[in-house]
């Protein structure tokens, strides 16, 4: 027997149901970037907080006060993501007393002994801000001023970053022109590219200051985290924490990190080289040929989190917190405590203005500086 026509009310009935299950509803958008304000500088200049977010809901957030890496949520072996990256809730903390969090240094990162140093015959004199010498770009360095900044248009998202340092700035010469550019990549790797040009002979060294906490910030100490530093040679320091000017091979020392080691199995050596730097706090040399490779891996066995560092950098400044000592209350208050973030700031290694010996940090008018350092996530 033919099944009865419908009438008018199963009709009305049956278009309601259809209309709630078709057309499909919209998978959520992704919002790849996100611009909010972060406030003002005490001069009263606007700041903005830029939050990327890739495809596998990797996200950073990065101010353009300093260029600083303010949040980076990554996930550990379970899934469950953290924020790997020691920072404040507000611009407030950055304006404030803090170590660098974050921060994009410049123009010379790390420091230049006695802070001072000579190029075509001239002295140049510069602020001393660490003892006698002169530490990441002086008194109101890259990390201190505002950064013109643009959303990239490419398939991951990125955040351009521009800044021109006068002639004379902190003392050097030369207007130098810097663009860095985060990216963060659907392979969960946070990539920075850095360019600059100049239009007189300066020196220039120019990196990120991320304190890392790979079971996530405020998360007790790292001495527990393995690094790998793909490196046979380190420049040992004096108690400036100046380079002596050697390359020392780290065979039979605490400096031996070329197999995974826990961060604390040597941090409290009796070394002099340790004491100096108060832990680990050193510039180590990477084997390799200069192009883009690996030059650290560090894992959290806890949470199975992974750090591959990946450089075209000489060397890396190796620092563990060791100045850290509680009295800095970052995110949700939390005081952070002494080693409880290490850095690996890839670098030029230190006063290479003044070591003739260490590759050149002088960059001329009509040169390019470029290089590249991809801080990739993954878990084991
Ligand atoms: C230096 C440390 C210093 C830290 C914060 C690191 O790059 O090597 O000695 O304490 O920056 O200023």
């Amino acid at each position: 027997m033919p099944k009865p026509l419908p009438g008018a009310a199963t009709l009305a009935a049956l278009a309601i149901l259809s209309s709630c299950s078709s057309p499909k509803p919209e998978p959520p958008k992704t919002v790849k970037i996100n611009k909010q304000p972060f406030g003002q500088t005490r001069n009263g200049e606007s700041v903005e907080l830029y939050t990327l977010t890739n495809k596998n809901g990797v996200e950073t957030s990065i101010t353009n006060y300093g260029g600083r890496v303010v949040t980076l949520k990554v996930p550990g072996r379970a899934g469950k993501f953290a924020d790997v990256v020691l920072g404040f809730d507000s611009l407030d903390g950055y304006l404030g007393n803090n170590p660098y969090f974050g921060a994009l240094i410049g123009r010379y990162g790390n420091r230049i002994g006695k802070a001072k140093f000579t190029l075509d015959g001239k002295e140049y004199k510069l602020a001393a801000n660490d003892g006698a010498n002169s530490l990441h770009g002086g008194v109101v360095g890259f990390d201190k001023v505002v950064w013109k900044a643009q959303e990239g248009t490419g398939e991951e998202p990125s955040l351009k970053l521009t800044y021109l340092s006068k002639d004379g700035e902190e003392g050097y010469p030369g207007n130098l022109s810097v663009t860095v550019v985060y990216t963060l990549t659907d392979k969960n790797e946070l990539k920075i590219d850095y360019t600059a040009g100049t239009d007189k002979d300066t020196v220039l060294n120019l990196t990120n200051h991320a304190y890392f906490n790979l079971a996530g910030e405020g998360v007790g100490d790292i001495l527990g985290h393995e690094i790998m530093l793909n490196a046979d040679r380190f420049t040992p320091i004096d108690s400036g924490l100046i380079p002596t000017g050697e390359l020392k091979p780290v065979k039979g020392t605490p400096f031996d990190l070329t197999k995974p080691t826990a961060i604390g199995a040597h941090i409290n050596d009796k070394d002099q080289q340790i004491q100096f730097g108060k832990g680990y706090d050193h510039n180590f040399v990477f084997n390799g040929g200069g192009g883009l490779a690996l030059a650290a891996r560090v894992v959290e066995p806890k949470s199975g989190r992974v750090m591959e560092v990946l450089t075209t950098q000489p060397g890396v400044q190796f620092y563990t917190g060791n100045f850290l000592d509680g009295s800095v209350h970052g995110k949700g208050g939390k005081a952070y405590s002494y080693r409880s973030a290490f850095c690996l700031e890839t670098q030029h290694f230190p006063d290479s203005p003044n070591k003739p010996d260490f590759p050149s940090v002088v960059l001329k008018p009509g040169e390019k500086f470029e290089s590249t350092t991809i801080y990739r996530f993954t878990t084991q």
